[in-house]
């Protein structure tokens, strides 16, 4: 039930920092250790390349936990939209592990592409909301995402989740294999916790610059590098989902190379500016913006932050920004689709989970 919020989203929105905390809770047990199924562990060791498979938002979390299986658990992965994999099937490694994300586990695309795999006899793991789902039981393993159910059409505490729970496989495997790692996962998860909390209390502000940003406008374009340009596609399509607005995430270094051509006096760019190491190029790219006319609104993350940003986030370890640098985006799109009287929890034209191909 809503209780006394006005709409589904806004309550799971809300419950982030909650569903942070029992996945924390859920993942270790009383020594503060990471607790993993190890038969899910001995498929990851075994895997010398990781196949992620999903739709829509649970593919944009796909996409940051490519980063951590990368980065922490060195196993290259390639993150596929399950709709496209299932008919054009890539050249496939000695020993691929199937990992399907699905918050529904009843995604029809993502299920075509299990049926098919588990013919070619390879292993699968779902990662979903609902264990007992279709892509969790015929799946060899399943890791519980813990959200609780999520009720409206947009997706939001299940992107987090799916990202959270990534970080803990990453980190698993990268234990399993010996790599040393300089942070304490769990720790820096109820550091995130923390920081969405302080996030979801900032809903005036975030909805003065949805009101001073989208209250009017044909569209947006959601820009960043590295991490942030996961974060920018997740953005433009919870934008576009339920305002309406035609929203794109782009890589702020291909904006030269085309889409720049669309940017008018007054279009709202939406920069993320949470990674250090391209602070100084996202920067550039809303110069360029801006030059052409641009409205341009700059979220950063703390310590990296300049004058004229127009949010600053609280600062968290800098592989789990998109933990945070999301929560803004979702409540900049509710607040949208809420000032241009949108169906909040029931966008036009789509069904929460999507059982046909
Ligand atoms: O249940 P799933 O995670 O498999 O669903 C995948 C997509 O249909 C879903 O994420 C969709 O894109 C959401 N409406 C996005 O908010």
């Amino acid at each position: 039930e809503k209780g006394t919020y006005p709409h589904f989203m806004l309550k799971e929105i809300d419950e982030q920092p909650i569903v942070m905390r029992k996945i924390i809770n859920e993942y270790q047990n009383e020594n503060n250790e990471l607790k993993l199924d190890t038969d899910i562990r001995s498929a990851m060791k075994a895997a010398d390349r990781i196949y992620i498979i999903a739709a829509g938002t649970s593919y944009h979390a796909g996409l940051v936990g490519k980063e951590f299986l990368e980065k922490l658990a060195k196993i290259p992965v390639e993150v596929h939209v399950a709709s496209e994999f299932s008919y054009n099937m890539p050249l496939l490694s000695e020993n691929p592990l199937f990992v399907f994300i699905s918050q529904s586990g009843e995604t029809a695309d993502s299920r075509s592409v299990l049926v098919k795999i588990k013919e070619m006899g390879y292993p699968a793991l779902t990662i979903t909301n609902v264990p007992g789902s279709t892509l969790s039981r015929e799946a060899d393993y399943t890791l519980n995402l813990y959200a609780g159910p999520e009720i409206a059409v947009a997706s939001t505490k299940a992107y987090t989740a799916q990202i959270a729970v990534l970080a803990i496989l990453a980190v698993d495997t990268a234990n399993a294999k010996g790599i040393e790692l300089d942070f304490d996962p769990m720790q820096e998860l109820a550091i995130v916790a923390n920081a969405m909390e302080v996030l979801t209390d900032q809903k005036e502000e975030l909805e003065q610059l949805a009101r001073d940003y989208f209250s009017t406008t044909r569209n947006a374009f959601f820009i960043g590098r590295s991490g942030d340009y996961n974060v920018s596609l997740e953005a433009a399509l919870k934008l576009k989902e339920i305002s309406y607005i035609q929203a794109e995430g782009f890589a702020g270094g291909e904006l030269k190379h085309g889409t720049i051509a669309l940017i008018e006096e007054g279009t709202p760019v939406i920069a993320l500016a949470t990674q250090k190491n391209v602070n100084y190029s996202i920067r550039g790219n809303v110069q360029e913006v801006v030059a052409r006319g641009a409205k341009a609104m700059v979220i950063s993350l703390k310590g990296l932050e300049e004058d004229d940003d127009a949010f600053v986030l609280p600062h968290v370890h800098e592989l789990l920004t998109p933990l945070v640098s999301v929560i803004p985006m979702q409540l900049l799109a509710y607040y949208a689709a809420l000032h241009r009287g949108c169906d909040v929890d029931k966008p036009r034209n789509l069904a929460k989970s999507v059982t046909v191909e």
